[in-house]
């Protein structure tokens, strides 16, 4: 019974998110061959999805059980962990790199990415104030979660307690990074300054993940991370290869 409850729920979810694609690419003006780049993109991988959790079942497993004896209220992120490690064996060789993240909240994906590359480091940029969505959350307590879950991890993480837009207004251009994770606001507006910003800050052959890609928070589609996204692809067509596209987006610089 709950597997053809699973079997009903992940059609569900191809159909509604197909569609979405569908209407939102056409609110964001993309031509026809666009629109089939990205449905065949999503149908790749969501068929490819059903391999990676088989394959990665057992890290993402592994990270629930040791966070918890960590200090997290909510769980955005272990979903992602089958379609990270996938990605980033192919793409990202070395342990030792440098990593930007927008958004961070209670740290779990900071977490993560310094446990997976053991000898990295990270940027955490994080307002503690939260965004639309968080109005009942008290970020006193966030704050006092994310130190208590990076403590162990003191000697190669940074905290800005600051937004992005001053983050890289305040950033010298000779620091880049391999890897940056935009899970900061999701409003499309904010979420195209991330990119735009980001980008110059990655270096070639790094990469960007976008959270939220098929979020559709706002009802007006324009105001969706999506409408940004695709919108900052199609400018820089020619600088980016599309790596991955799911609920979020992994782009590669060239
Ligand atoms: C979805 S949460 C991040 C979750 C985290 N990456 C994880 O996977 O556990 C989004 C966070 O972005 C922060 N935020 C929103 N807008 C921001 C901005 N412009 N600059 C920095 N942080 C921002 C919010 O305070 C919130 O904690």
């Amino acid at each position: 019974m709950n597997y053809l409850k699973n079997i009903i729920n992940l059609l569900n979810q191809f159909f509604d998110n197909t569609i979405f694609i569908i209407l939102a690419s056409k609110k964001s003006d993309l031509s026809i061959f666009e629109i089939i780049k990205y449905v065949s993109y999503f149908i790749f991988n969501f068929t490819f999805n059903l391999f990676r959790n088989l394959n990665y079942k057992e890290e993402k497993d592994k990270f629930r059980i040791s966070s918890k004896s960590l200090k997290f209220s909510k769980d955005w992120f272990t979903n992602n962990i089958p379609i990270w490690i996938s990605i980033f064996k192919r793409n990202i060789k070395k342990k030792n790199i440098k990593i930007l993240e927008i958004g961070s909240f209670e740290g779990m994906s900071a977490v993560f990415f310094l446990e997976y590359f053991n000898s990295s480091k990270i940027d955490c940029v994080e307002t503690f104030q939260g965004s639309d969505e968080h109005s009942e959350t008290d970020f006193n307590l966030i704050k006092k979660n994310f130190n208590y879950n990076l403590y162990k991890f003191k000697e190669r993480f940074d905290v800005h307690e600051i937004s992005s837009d001053n983050f890289f207004n305040e950033k010298k251009i000779d620091e880049i990074y391999d890897i940056i994770y935009i899970d900061g606001s999701h409003e499309s507006d904010q979420v195209t300054k991330d990119a735009q910003n980001s980008f110059k800050y990655l270096k070639s052959k790094g990469i960007i993940i976008f959270d939220d890609f098929l979020r559709k928070y706002y009802n007006e589609i324009q105001k969706n991370p999506f409408f940004a996204i695709v919108k900052f692809i199609k400018n820089n067509n020619k600088n980016i290869k599309i790596l991955y596209v799911g609920y979020q987006l992994i782009l590669q610089k060239k």
